[in-house]
């Protein structure tokens, strides 16, 4: 779970893989490496930290050469050390190489290798492919990667320099992704678009087990039988700026910031109005495939799972299908019987996870037709799909997912009123309804976003806190889990969401004045419930911060005073967050934002690295 990243040209390569590898740094940040030639000779720098490591030392002491590769690591074979960064070097430091992904079988190569005399610096699966490149280079670069990459079994994205062949960039791929950047008199590669939108936006997806030689002049790509394949360049859809901050503190803020505007993005071509019909291209499901389904599973993992769980309801409610919804590796290890006429609904920003992929390729084998709804575009859990609804939510940088939930949740939303629409299961007012909410929840969100300082004062008085409780029912409970995974990734606050049904089943022993409780309660047939359970919380002095409609004249505001007891404040809450009103089955699309902000405020004021939390990484490719 790495970023790569590689340039060949006439400037200087450290500056380019450095720029790009900062765009990846999402990826993992836990060390980083760049190797140059230049007059000959091979030259890597490696540093241990995130990326600031590295720009400081490229400052002190530059690193020259017109060729280079990258990587910024996320440990999986070996700790976070200098010698287990990439790039790793073959016996004599003539080859380079970078990966992204797994090699399965490298202890059995790294002994043969051993024994055939190759001295190992690591204890990573990547270093067995310089060795394996230098057993099979004889003067022709791309001929050694192809017989080393025939040898491995495993998930790669490869990067290769060599010093002896200095005006070519090597890189092939199996089951991870990679792009060739498309440059006048230079090219590029990279794990992902975004590190090389700044440079181009033009590139080649490459496929699996297709190599791909790069010169400052052109680009080669073949099979690993040499086989040529021509293949059209794939224009990348977002400004080159999209991947930047624009003046926000963090990505996460940003990103935040984005959604009005993303969620127009997704609904463009699919729904202008509330009286037309909607519309979705490439789905890969005709009318009798959706009259027929029987059944529909959402798999995915963490947040994307959550949208998932928002789906199960709506899919049920209004497309009338029996929905449930599974954690990508629960279904795995579950094996569940799947009918005919079941379909499995994948949800990914990336498309990349491991657990979702292998969920995916389970339900695909047990006959379940797979759709997938995702926002980066070509990913594997897309190319592997029967269809797919992307979510167009632009890049997403943070480590947090925000943007994405909130259009994973859209855009699922939208399919399950499709589904209605031509199976004609709701009916017709309803669904105008469902629609007419779905469009104005740009505006609302932009209302919430206008609410920010509340949400701020709020955070302030909450911050310092240990513990945190997330309380919702029905179609929020999905929100509230989500509420409470944000805090806990970036905020360090330990957090949990329960269903508030079960709060008398066990987790109301926790109520005391040091837990704060997140306790989501709009309008619908849960309110009157949620308002008895904040009474109980409150009754056993528990601090609340109610989320409820604007105009909401039941729970208001009873006390807001931060150092008073909190079991003082007779029945309300202690904070309220209004949020405007919307049919209950789209409430989730809005109700996610003061979550997204109150966690990010709460982990600001704490003064964490909110864009990079401990111990994660944007995108799991390995189980
Ligand atoms: C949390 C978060 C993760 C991802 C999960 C799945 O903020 O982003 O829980 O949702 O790792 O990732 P994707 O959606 O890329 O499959």
């Amino acid at each position: 779970m790495c970023g790569i990243v590689g340039y060949i040209g006439s400037r200087q390569a450290s500056s380019i893989c450095f720029a790009g590898l900062r765009r990846l740094e999402y990826r993992g940040y836990d060390s980083a490496g760049i190797a140059v030639i230049k007059d000959g000779e091979l030259t890597v720098r490696k540093v241990i930290g995130n990326l600031n490591n590295m720009e400081d030392s490229l400052e002190n002491k530059p690193l020259e050469g017109a060729i280079g590769i990258g990587h910024t690591r996320w440990a999986t074979h070996g700790k976070p050390s200098v010698e287990n960064s990439h790039p790793h070097l073959s016996c004599d430091g003539k080859i380079a190489v970078v990966h992204n992904g797994i090699i399965e079988n490298y202890q059995e190569l790294r002994k043969q290798l051993t024994e055939e005399g190759h001295a190992f610096k690591s204890q990573t699966d990547t270093e067995t492919v310089a060795h394996l490149v230098e057993k099979y280079y004889n003067g022709d670069l791309r001929e050694a990667l192809i017989k080393a990459v025939k040898d491995l079994h495993g998930a790669f994205a490869i990067g290769c320099i060599c010093s002896d062949s200095p005006s070519e960039l090597l890189a092939v791929r199996r089951f991870s992704p990679l792009v060739v950047g498309i440059g006048e008199t230079e090219n590029y590669i990279a794990s992902d678009m975004g590190a090389i939108r700044a440079e181009t936006d033009k590139v080649y997806v490459i496929d699996d087990d297709e190599i791909c030689k790069i010169t400052s002049a052109g680009i080669e790509i073949t099979d690993l039988d040499s086989n040529p394949l021509t293949r059209e360049p794939y224009e990348i859809p977002w400004p080159a700026d999209a991947a930047q901050k624009g003046g926000y503190k963090k990505f996460m803020l940003k990103e935040i910031h984005e959604q009005p505007d993303a969620i127009h993005a997704c609904l463009a071509g699919r729904l202008s109005a509330a009286d037309k019909p909607i519309t979705f291209e490439n789905i890969g499901l005709t009318e009798d495939d959706i009259k027929g389904f029987k059944k529909v599973i959402f798999t995915a993992c963490g947040t994307a799972m959550h949208a998932g769980h928002v789906g199960r309801f709506v899919m049920d409610k209004v497309a009338k299908i029996p929905a449930e919804s599974d954690l990508a590796a629960e279904l795995q290890q579950r094996d569940p019987v799947v009918l005919e006429n079941t379909l499995c609904i994948v949800v990914s920003q990336s498309g990349e996870t491991a657990d979702t992929l292998e969920a995916l390729r389970a339900m695909k084998k047990k006959g379940a037709k797979v759709i997938s709804v995702i926002n980066v575009v070509d990913s594997s859990i897309a190319r592997e799909s029967d269809g797919v609804a992307y979510i167009q939510a632009g890049p997403e940088i943070s480590v947090a997912s925000t943007k994405a939930f909130t259009l994973q949740v859209v855009t699922i939303q939208l399919l399950a009123l499709y589904f209605a629409e031509v199976r004609q299961s709701c009916d017709t007012a309803e669904l105008t309804r469902l629609k007419a909410a779905i469009l104005k929840t740009p505006d609302d969100i932009k209302k919430i976003l206008d609410r920010e300082d509340d949400i701020i004062e709020v955070a302030k008085k909450f911050y310092k806190m240990p513990n945190a409780l997330y309380l919702a029912r029905g179609i929020n409970l999905p929100s509230a889990m989500e509420g409470s995974l944000k805090l806990k990734e970036i905020s360090y606050i330990h957090a949990e969401a329960y269903s508030a049904g079960e709060m008398k089943h066990g987790p109301i022993a926790l109520v005391c004045p040091e837990i704060f409780i997140v306790a989501v309660v709009c309008q619908g047939p849960t309110y009157d419930e949620m308002i008895g359970n904040i009474m109980e919380i409150k009754a056993r002095s528990g601090p609340v911060i109610a989320i409820s409609y604007d105009g909401d004249e039941k729970i208001p505001l009873t006390g807001a005073d931060p150092d008073a007891d909190p079991s003082d404040i007779a029945g309300g809450p202690n904070e309220m967050i209004y949020v405007p009103r919307t049919e209950e089955y789209v409430s989730p699309i809005t109700i996610g934002v003061p979550l997204q902000l109150l966690a990010y405020h709460i982990a600001d004021l704490r003064g964490e690295d909110i864009d990079q939390p401990r111990n994660l990484a944007k995108t799991v490719t390995v189980k």
